[in-house]
């Protein structure tokens, strides 16, 4: 009898649900050929809707629940109809931390086949990947908000930059590159931000030191937003803080070609607690219920979950699957310019694999 691997699933609002289902599809296709084990999946019904009923996010025995599972599949949290503010602060963030899912691994590649908005941009020229702080940072939820509707109404917004949670990321950074092109670019603004950002950077410069075959690079934001779009090929392994991680990988998305490509790892590394991968994009409420959202980065995040669980040949698979369809140039959703479904996309994935 083959092992099993649990994986829990929570789709989430929006387009979230539509192209997860698709990456489950896509997994168990890959890995009944290619791996010896079987996917269990547990899907969670909790999203904005669950939220609208019952008032929060996920049952109180959620953790529990989730941290029984190898790891977790999400599509996107996020509605209209209710606040960001609430959703996001009832699961996906509070997940980050209590999970300790401090990398956050989010790599961007021109596919043969896509056209980048940039110029001449030939397949593979953009190959970075991004290694986004995840768990304190400017995403820390310390601050509060005094007279509030009054005149004289406060915020306070904190970031937190601990020298431990600049150096766990920036290590891992290191190691990453050394298996890529060793080149690691760290981001920063402290010629602003003169505490936590001057601290950023002399983390940076001490981790450096224990990697003298990497060679390393240091660029404010403002300057960094203009080279990924200048010359994008110039960058390998990026590592960045909370808020700037999550600016530029929508930026790193979008020259490769859509959001609707962009995969993401949210990683325990200590495997302590379950990793939980997904997809950049949000809900897309514009074209959600449509069944015409790109469907491929979120299986190029099951692929990297599947890869997680030492299943690489399937994650492999699915890699190549994937390029083979945005080689031959259709069907492909309308984000890359094509008029085809969902499904349409996920069918030419599979027979593929
Ligand atoms: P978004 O990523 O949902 O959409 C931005 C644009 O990209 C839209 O035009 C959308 O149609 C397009 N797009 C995104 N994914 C696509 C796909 N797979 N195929 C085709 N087109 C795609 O960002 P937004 O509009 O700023 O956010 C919408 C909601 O999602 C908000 O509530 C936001 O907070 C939330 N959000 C959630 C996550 C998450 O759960 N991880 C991530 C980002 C945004
Ligand atoms: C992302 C998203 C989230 C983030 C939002 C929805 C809180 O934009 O995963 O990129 O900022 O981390
Ligand atoms: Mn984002």
């Amino acid at each position: 009898m083959a092992a099993s691997k649990k994986i829990a699933v929570i789709g989430g609002d929006g387009i979230g649900p539509e192209v997860i289902e698709q990456a489950v599809r896509v997994a168990d296709a890959a890995v009944s050929r290619h791996d010896r084990v079987s996917l269990e999946w547990q899907r969670l019904p909790w999203s904005s809707a669950f939220y609208k009923q019952t008032g929060k996010m996920m049952p109180d025995d959620g953790w529990d629940l989730l941290q029984q599972h190898d790891a977790i599949l999400l599509g996107a949290i996020g509605s209209p109809e209710v606040p960001d503010h609430v959703t996001l602060h009832g699961l996906l963030l509070p997940l980050r931390r209590r999970f300790d899912l401090y990398l956050n691994l989010r790599p961007a590649y021109l596919f043969e086949g896509v056209q980048s908005p940039l110029r001449d941009k030939a397949p593979g020229s953009i190959d970075m990947l991004v290694y986004r702080e995840n768990t304190e940072g400017e995403y820390a939820p310390i601050g509060g908000r005094l007279y509030v509707g009054a005149p004289s109404e406060i915020a306070v917004q904190t970031a937190v930059f601990t020298r431990r949670g600049c150096e766990r990321v920036m290590r891992a950074a290191f190691e990453g590159a050394r298996q890529r092109r060793r080149k690691v670019t760290s981001i920063t603004k402290s010629n602003a931000q003169q505490f936590g950002m001057v601290l950023w950077d002399e983390v940076f410069k001490d981790v450096a030191r224990n990697y003298p075959d990497v060679q390393t690079h240091s660029l404010l934001i403002d300057a960094a937003a203009m080279d990924f779009v200048r010359k994008p090929e110039s960058f390998d392994v990026v590592v960045a803080s909370n808020l700037f991680g999550d600016i530029l990988t929508d930026l790193s998305a979008i020259i490769t070609g859509s959001m609707g490509l962009a995969a993401s790892g949210n990683i325990n590394p200590e495997r302590a607690f379950p990793s939980m991968f997904e997809p950049v994009h949000g809900s897309a409420p514009d074209i959600a219920g449509k069944g015409i959202a790109n469907p491929l980065a979120a299986m190029l995040s099951a692929g990297m979950l599947l890869d997680h669980l030492g299943l690489g040949k399937s994650a492999r698979a699915i890699r190549n699957a994937v390029a083979a369809v945005l080689k031959a140039g259709k069907p492909r959703t309308p984000d890359l310019g094509g008029n085809a479904t969902t499904t349409a996309v996920t069918d030419a994935v599979l027979t593929f694999l």
